[in-house]
């Protein structure tokens, strides 16, 4: 019996050893672009080509769903659209940049994307109140859209489960970035000089709504969104965000704050004439509700 327990648990040790052994031989091999590059899952460059489903989609209805604001701010327009990386000159919104982090770009259009934006990033324009101004934001089609490469081609996917939004990396990388141009004049004074902010009082307003901006986000990154691990590509614990928005950051108790590990795949929706319908349902539910209680942290519809 005593002999029987002896090899129980010299085999259980060695197994234990083999399987450390092993997750160190992957973790030392395990290629560096899968660890925690988001370039890695950068696809194709958006020159190429897109295919589109047939999805009964109209031109316009795929137009309302990649860029129609939901009452989400995420930093001012202006901001978004002349901020530099953190480590380098190129444009944050730059479609080589924004897809490091797995959102879709798309081509200038005059009529329905003047500024060139990617899928799901929207402008909010606020005439009144306490949110006046005009905030760039992010909408359902930025977690709630695909696309699938193949052989150099893009199969655009309209409604589809998110598959490469690297949420997380993105917004700490925003917050890199915002960091990174408040703390260097060199770069702030390009900011300035894109948005045309010439005289000293536009230089001293943007320089005042910057810096609420770049600590809401900060807040946001540092305090809420703080995970054991990053999501990856395609993970949101949506859910767990939510809810912290609800009891932490909207009545201001941060001890009510708990981490949100469980992040999911933002499912399918979206695919037929039905589900559009039950979708827009949704969104004008989740629109009222996010526009009269404009959120005073950076904020997407679930969050
Ligand atoms: C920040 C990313 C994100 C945004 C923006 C977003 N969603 Fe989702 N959505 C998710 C995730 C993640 C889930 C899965 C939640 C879970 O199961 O925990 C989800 C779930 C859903 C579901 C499935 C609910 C169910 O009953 O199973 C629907 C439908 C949906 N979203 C529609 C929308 C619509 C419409 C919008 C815009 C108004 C939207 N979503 C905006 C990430 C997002």
């Amino acid at each position: 019996m005593k002999r029987t327990r002896k090899v129980i648990c010299i085999a259980t040790s060695f197994v234990l050893a083999l399987n450390f052994a092993a997750g160190l031989v992957f973790y030392l091999f395990e290629p560096e672009s899968v660890r925690s590059d988001p370039a890695a899952s950068a696809p194709f460059s958006s020159n190429n080509g897109v295919i589109y489903l047939d999805q009964s989609w109209s031109e316009s209805d795929r137009d309302t769903w990649y860029w129609i604001p939901q009452g989400t701010v995420v930093t001012s327009y202006d901001i978004f659209l002349n901020l530099e990386c953190a480590d380098s000159q190129e444009l944050f919104r730059s479609d080589a940049n924004i897809e490091r982090y797995g959102l879709t770009p798309c081509p200038t259009n005059p009529a329905t994307n003047p500024d060139g934006l990617p899928i799901g990033v929207t402008k909010e324009v606020t005439t009144e109140g306490r949110w006046k101004g005009v905030d760039a934001g992010i909408n359902c089609a930025a977690c709630h859209n695909s696309e699938l490469f193949y052989q150099g081609k893009r199969i655009r996917i309209d409604g589809d489960v998110g598959m490469h939004f690297q949420i997380q990396a993105f917004f700490h990388a925003v917050d890199d970035a915002m960091q990174a141009t408040l703390h260097d004049s060199a770069k702030f004074d390009r900011l300035t000089a894109r948005i045309g902010a010439s005289t000293s009082d536009a230089k001293s307003e943007l320089r005042e709504r910057f810096g609420r901006d770049a600590e809401r986000i900060h807040y946001y990154m540092n305090r809420i969104l703080v995970t054991p691990h990053e999501w990856g590509p395609g993970r949101i614990d949506a859910l767990n965000l939510i809810i912290n928005r609800e009891v932490t950051i909207g009545p201001k108790i941060p001890e009510n704050w708990f981490v949100s590990l469980a992040p999911v795949k933002p499912p399918f929706c979206g695919m037929h004439r039905r589900g559009r319908g039950r979708n827009g349902a949704a969104l004008r539910k989740i629109r009222s509700a996010v526009t009269s209680v404009k959120p005073s942290a950076f904020t997407c519809p679930w969050t």
